[in-house]
């Protein structure tokens, strides 16, 4: 008893203090995200500042071949029941997705952030792949997709063009998704444009986010 009433308030002021400091800007930094159990998947802030720990490895992953597609990749058992409708949906209308990325481990997300430095040098990479902990892939609830019948939908000049991205930017908030990387966003986002990655937040918040007009990263940081 005396440790809650001695905490709760400091607790209170320490969370209320957080979420009225201002977004920080783009800077990389390391500090561990608040929510690192694998219960926070939903509010869990990865930037280029917060990160997730090596260790962090959801236990429940299913191949995304249980949601109809193609691909092997894996997800959260937890996200599978709306990204199945969320595939069954966009095929009613003529839209068929792919996944080209789901889970990856920490890592796997080294390895993918050295292709890119290999591909267009550091700072082209900072702001187009996460470092590794800093990736929301890790979390095992953010693919990318891409059009089944086309290339990398990085390979494209705007994937949300295709009748596929375009599908996914309408509708994918209706299944608990959201496009982490909006066009036009970089300075608050911190990562270029990306038509193609999506994060389960769950279908609630997913609407929440929608109605607020904020990125994720400004929605998620009110809620550190
Ligand atoms: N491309 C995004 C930022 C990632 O690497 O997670
Ligand atoms: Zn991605």
């Amino acid at each position: 008893m005396f440790f809650r009433t001695k905490l709760f308030p400091f607790l209170l002021l320490s969370s209320l203090g957080l979420a009225q400091s201002p977004l920080p800007s783009c800077r990389y930094d390391d500090i561990p995200s608040y929510y690192q159990e694998l219960t926070d998947w939903s509010i869990s802030l990865l930037d280029t500042l917060y990160k997730l720990g090596p260790s962090y490895q959801p236990n429940d992953l299913v191949k995304v071949t249980e949601a109809g597609f193609g691909s092997d990749k894996e997800v959260r058992h937890i996200i599978l029941n709306d990204l199945t409708s969320l595939n069954n949906a966009a095929k009613t209308k003529g839209i068929y997705l792919e996944v080209q990325s789901a889970f990856r481990s920490y890592s796997y997300q080294e390895e993918t952030f050295q292709y890119w430095v290999n591909q267009d040098g550091y700072d082209a990479a900072l702001v187009s792949s996460a470092r590794a902990g800093h990736s929301e892939h890790q979390l095992g609830t953010a693919l990318d997709f891409k059009s089944a019948a086309g290339p990398a939908a990085w390979d494209l000049e705007d994937w949300a063009k295709t009748p596929e991205g375009a599908w996914m930017s309408e509708h994918a908030w209706e299944f608990g998704f959201v496009m982490s990387y909006p066009k036009g966003k970089q300075d608050i986002t911190c990562y270029i444009y990306e038509p193609w990655h999506y994060r389960y937040i769950g279908k609630d918040k997913a609407r929440a986010l929608k109605d607020s007009g904020l990125t994720l990263r400004e929605w998620l940081w009110q809620a550190q």
